[in-house]
């Protein structure tokens, strides 16, 4: 797909992964439609895509508003839902709060709301990408959640991919990025970004424009379809 002149909508295009994707596509000519909850983060998106964006207050766990958008934006040829959902519950899962842990599910039912909610006026050649984790399939201790999240959001993506061919649904797979996902700031944020990336092949954090890159590659490929992108630095290695 060549994405000058298409019309892009990318949920949770606020920030971090989101939003990189979100600029390298209005870098390439499309026509950029971000959406996020917080006015914080429209402020930054603003900021980031100039006055040519379309910058959008939507909730993805709001199936009423999500309907109404994806109508009044209709058709549009890609479709990306890089949104964490607002809750990510890490920690020893026998000692879970069950709460934290169905919470850590908002991520996945906005990307099940964007696909039964958006594809219906996505074009025939389009395509949606959506976000999973290296833990979906590097299962560490304290990670049960959010690899169980990870794992339904690619298990999900497969499953729905027969019945939206010709349009097409990837999913790419990030590995640890530094992005404002951690909200840990100063020296304490490169202690925690190095120790979390030290048991990778490269041994540091990625870039936001890394994982974009990956979404672009998604979007770009019109051969790629029922896929998972892993953008992780060898996360799942050795
Ligand atoms: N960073 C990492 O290391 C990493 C690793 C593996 C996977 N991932 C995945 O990569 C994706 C992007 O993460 P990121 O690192 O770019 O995080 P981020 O910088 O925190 O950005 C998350 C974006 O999602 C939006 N969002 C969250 N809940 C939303 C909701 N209910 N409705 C609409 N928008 C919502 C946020 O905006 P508002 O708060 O304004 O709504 C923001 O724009 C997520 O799926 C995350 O799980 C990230």
């Amino acid at each position: 797909m060549d994405v000058a002149g298409k019309k892009a909508l990318v949920l949770g295009g606020t920030s971090g992964i989101g939003l990189a994707a979100a600029r390298q596509l209005q870098a390439r000519g499309a026509r950029v439609m971000v959406m996020s909850r917080s006015a914080d983060n429209l402020a930054e998106a603003r900021r980031v895509l100039g006055d040519g964006a379309d910058i959008r207050q939507l909730d993805v766990l709001d199936r009423a508003a999500m309907t109404a958008t994806f109508a009044a934006l209709a058709p549009y040829d890609i479709l990306v839902n890089a949104a964490t959902g607002g809750e990510r519950a890490t920690g020893p899962f026998l000692k879970m709060d069950l709460d934290g842990f169905q919470g850590s599910f908002r991520k996945l039912w906005g990307y099940v709301n964007t696909v039964r909610l958006g594809a219906e006026h996505l074009t025939q050649n389009g395509c949606i990408v959506l976000v999973s984790g290296s833990p979906a399939r590097k299962c560490q201790p304290g990670m049960a959640a959010i690899s169980t999240v990870g794992n339904a959001v690619e298990g999900f993506a497969r499953a729905v991919a027969p019945e939206l061919a010709p349009r097409r649904i990837n999913v790419v797979s990030p590995g640890v990025i530094d992005t404002p996902m951690f909200p840990v700031q100063g020296e304490a944020r490169a202690q925690f970004l190095a120790a979390a990336t030290a048991n990778t092949l490269l041994k540091r954090a990625g870039t936001a424009d890394e994982v974009a890159a990956g979404i672009l590659f998604a979007i770009e490929n019109d051969f790629v379809t029922g896929s998972t992108i892993d953008v992780d630095g060898g996360a799942l290695l050795p």
